[in-house]
């Protein structure tokens, strides 16, 4: 394959126990959800996107199938596609193949495995476009490798998934900002965000019937034991999720069912019964949230497709 490259930029393994350990002694114990892909993370993160419940995949799924030579027509000839948290790398090859003439496309994700295998099948997929697979953090500064070539037209950062929820509003604003720098003045980012609505059919999301989300949540604690060197007892905490209407963001904690004391890397950890650790935000967006978070950070809502019942937006910010 000589049109697939690899760039690793992974964030060390102290990254891992630094957050963990300055998250878990904070009064309110929390860990960053990017730390839930690891191998065996991202694919049980695969099977939620499979669930009946779980609408945001296949949602934004049909948005781009049905509109995705609109969507190219924005993104146009010649142009360079990056895409934060590629993971199984599926949304990108609807984009692919409405693309007129793409160059390039960069997966960056901190998943390394799952990602390298996903880009390599790209690469293969696609020969004439230039794979240039990158582990990173994308929630922090990072160097990406330099694609300037003069056939470039036009720089884009896909971000599907609503993975945009995440983040605290201020950290969204940051990321966008450092995205509209990335790729320059008249340059764009095609976003999925997931809307607000009715808050059962969001409960029922983040509580599947067949227990994924809590899988996929509680793997966290196996990931902290197996490389922190920890002793998590995983049958005395449990999976917790609700809509938290103020903040308009779904929360994920794992709840200590009793008292107990957990060692991390040697450290003691104390947990009251009921005690959680918060291990995930989702933020839910309206059109004029949207319109404003994009206004804030040098981009302008040029275009956005969504659904009949309005569940999702698949947005094309165009950067000034
Ligand atoms: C990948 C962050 C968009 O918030 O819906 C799914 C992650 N967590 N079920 C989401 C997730 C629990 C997902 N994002």
């Amino acid at each position: 394959m000589n049109n697939f490259s690899f760039y690793d930029l992974q964030p060390k393994i102290s990254n891992f126990r630094d957050e963990v350990l300055a998250g878990l002694s904070k009064q309110r114990k929390s860990i960053p959800p990017k730390f839930f892909y690891d191998d065996y993370g991202s694919k049980i993160f695969d099977q939620i996107c499979e669930l009946e419940e779980y609408y945001p995949t296949r949602t934004e799924f049909s948005i781009l199938q049905q509109h995705c030579s609109d969507i190219a027509d924005q993104i146009g000839e010649n142009s360079l596609i990056i895409e934060y948290g590629s993971g199984s790398s599926q949304k990108i090859c609807l984009l692919l193949d409405s693309l007129k003439k793409p160059l390039a496309y960069m997966p960056i994700d901190i998943s390394r495995e799952h990602m390298l295998s996903a880009s390599k099948t790209i690469a293969d997929k696609y020969p004439d476009l230039e794979v240039l697979a990158v582990c990173a953090d994308y929630t922090t500064e990072m160097l990406l490798p330099d694609y300037d070539y003069s056939s470039l037209n036009k720089k884009v950062i896909f971000f599907p998934g609503t993975t945009i929820g995440n983040l605290e509003p201020e950290q969204a604003v940051k990321l966008l900002k450092r995205s509209a720098a990335i790729v320059g003045s008249g340059g764009g980012m095609l976003i999925g965000f997931d809307m607000k609505k009715d808050p059962q059919i969001l409960h029922a999301a983040y509580n599947d019937s067949k227990g994924v989300t809590a899988a996929f949540n509680m793997n966290l604690l196996t990931r902290i034991n197996r490389e922190l060197e920890a002793n998590f007892d995983t049958s005395t905490f449990s999976h917790y999720s609700f809509f938290n209407l103020s903040k308009s963001r779904i929360e994920m904690h794992l709840v200590s069912l009793v008292e107990q004391t957990v060692t991390i890397s040697d450290r003691p950890f104390r947990f009251s019964e009921g005690e959680s650790i918060h291990t995930e935000n989702s933020y839910k967006f309206s059109l004029q949230e949207i319109k404003d978070l994009s206004e804030r950070t040098g981009f302008k809502l040029s275009k956005f497709w969504t659904d009949p019942e309005n569940h999702f937006y698949l947005c094309y910010l165009l950067a000034d």
